[in-house]
C-alpha cells in the first residue's frame, strides 16, 4: 500500500457555560455545557503505511504527553480502525504539543478528536461513527470531533452544533502547576453542592458576544480548594487587567474572552504574572462548513 500522510490542527477549548447537572450511577455526572475551539492548537499528522508505527511527540509539552500505544490519539485511532476492518493499516502518529497539559483547555482530546476526523476522511468513516468512537475514548471528545460552537449534554457525549460565536479575542494564563487526578478530583469536590439546572447554558447558548463576566463555570466554586495558589494568581490578575478572569474547564489555566483587539492590552497588563501567557482567538471549526 502507498503511503498516505494526513495533516490537522487540533484546537484547544474553552467552556463558554459548564454547569453541573447530577452525578449518575456509572460514576459520571450529567453536564450541560458550550465548548468553543480556539485559533491556539496542536499540530497532528497522522501518517498510514508508512515506514514506522507508533506515537512520536514533539513540541513546547512534549514531556507531559505519553508517547506511545496508551496515547489517547493512538487509542483513538487504533479503535476507529477496527471498526472500520482497516486493523492491517500501519498507523503512525506525531503529535506538535502546544496545547499546555491537564490544564482544561482539552489538549489530549483534541488530538484524538483530529486524529479521527482525519482518519475518518481517508477511509470514509461516517460522522456517526467519528461520535461514537470519540464517546469509547473519553467525554470532551465528541464536542472536538465537531469543534467550533458546541452543546455538549449527557457526560459529554450528546453533542449539538450550535451557531458559531463570531470572532472574540481570549487570553490563557497556564498556572505553573496542576493536580494529579484532576477532572475526577473536581468532579468529586462538588458533592454536597447544590447541582446547577441548565438554565445559564440554555441562555448562553443564544448568546452571539461574549465577555468574561458572562462566564460560568460550576467548577469555580472547588478550584481555589484544589489547586494550590490559584486564588492567589486569580486575584492577582483580575486587578492587574482589571477585567473578570475565568476558569477554564476543571482548571487550573484562567482566561479572559472578550471583544476583537482587546486581547492585547489585557495580555500586556498581565505581563508581570507567574502565570505563562497565551494570547489567542475563538476559530469556528475546520470540519463544519
Ligand atoms: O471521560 P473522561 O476521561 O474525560 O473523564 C475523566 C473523569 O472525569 C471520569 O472518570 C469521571 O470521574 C469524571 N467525569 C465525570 N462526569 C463527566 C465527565 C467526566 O464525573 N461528565
Amino acid at each position: 500500500m502507498a503511503e498516505s500522510i494526513l495533516i490537522g490542527a487540533a484546537p484547544a477549548k474553552i467552556n463558554l457555560s459548564l454547569e453541573v447537572l447530577a452525578r449518575r450511577d456509572d460514576g459520571y455526572h450529567e453536564i450541560d455545557t458550550i465548548l468553543q475551539t480556539l485559533v491556539l492548537g496542536d499540530r497532528v499528522v497522522v501518517v498510514v503505511d508508512g515506514n514506522h508505527e507508533g506515537v512520536v511527540v514533539t513540541g513546547t509539552y512534549q514531556d507531559s504527553t505519553p508517547a506511545n500505544r496508551a496515547n489517547l490519539a493512538f487509542r483513538a485511532a487504533e479503535l476507529l480502525a477496527r471498526r472500520v476492518g482497516r486493523t492491517n493499516d500501519r498507523l503512525l502518529v506525531r503529535l506538535d504539543k502546544l496545547i499546555p497539559p491537564a490544564g482544561g483547555l482539552g489538549g489530549g482530546a483534541s488530538d484524538a478528536a483530529t486524529v479521527l476526523r482525519l482518519l475518518g476522511k481517508h477511509w470514509e468513516a461516517p460522522e456517526s461513527l467519528l461520535l461514537q468512537v470519540a464517546n469509547e475514548v473519553g467525554s470532551d471528545e465528541a464536542a472536538l470531533v465537531l469543534g467550533g460552537t458546541v452543546r455538549a449534554r449527557g457526560r459529554g457525549d450528546r453533542v449539538e452544533p450550535i451557531p458559531s460565536l463570531p470572532a472574540h479575542d481570549v487570553v490563557l494564563f497556564i498556572p505553573p502547576d496542576t493536580i494529579e487526578q484532576k477532572t475526577p478530583r473536581m468532579f468529586a469536590a462538588l458533592a454536597g453542592l447544590p447541582f446547577d439546572t441548565g438554565k445559564v447554558t440554555e441562555l448562553a447558548a443564544l448568546r452571539q458576544r461574549v465577555d468574561s463576566v458572562d462566564i460560568y463555570n460550576t467548577f469555580e466554586r472547588v478550584a481555589f480548594d484544589l489547586f494550590p495558589g490559584l486564588a492567589e494568581q486569580w486575584e492577582w490578575l483580575e486587578r492587574a487587567t482589571g477585567a473578570a478572569i475565568r476558569l477554564a474547564g476543571a482548571g487550573p489555566t484562567l482566561f479572559w474572552i472578550g471583544s476583537p483587539g482587546e486581547g492585547e492590552e489585557i495580555a500586556r497588563r498581565a505581563s508581570g504574572s507567574a502565570c505563562t501567557i497565551i494570547p489567542t482567538r475563538t476559530a469556528d471549526s475546520l470540519w463544519r462548513r
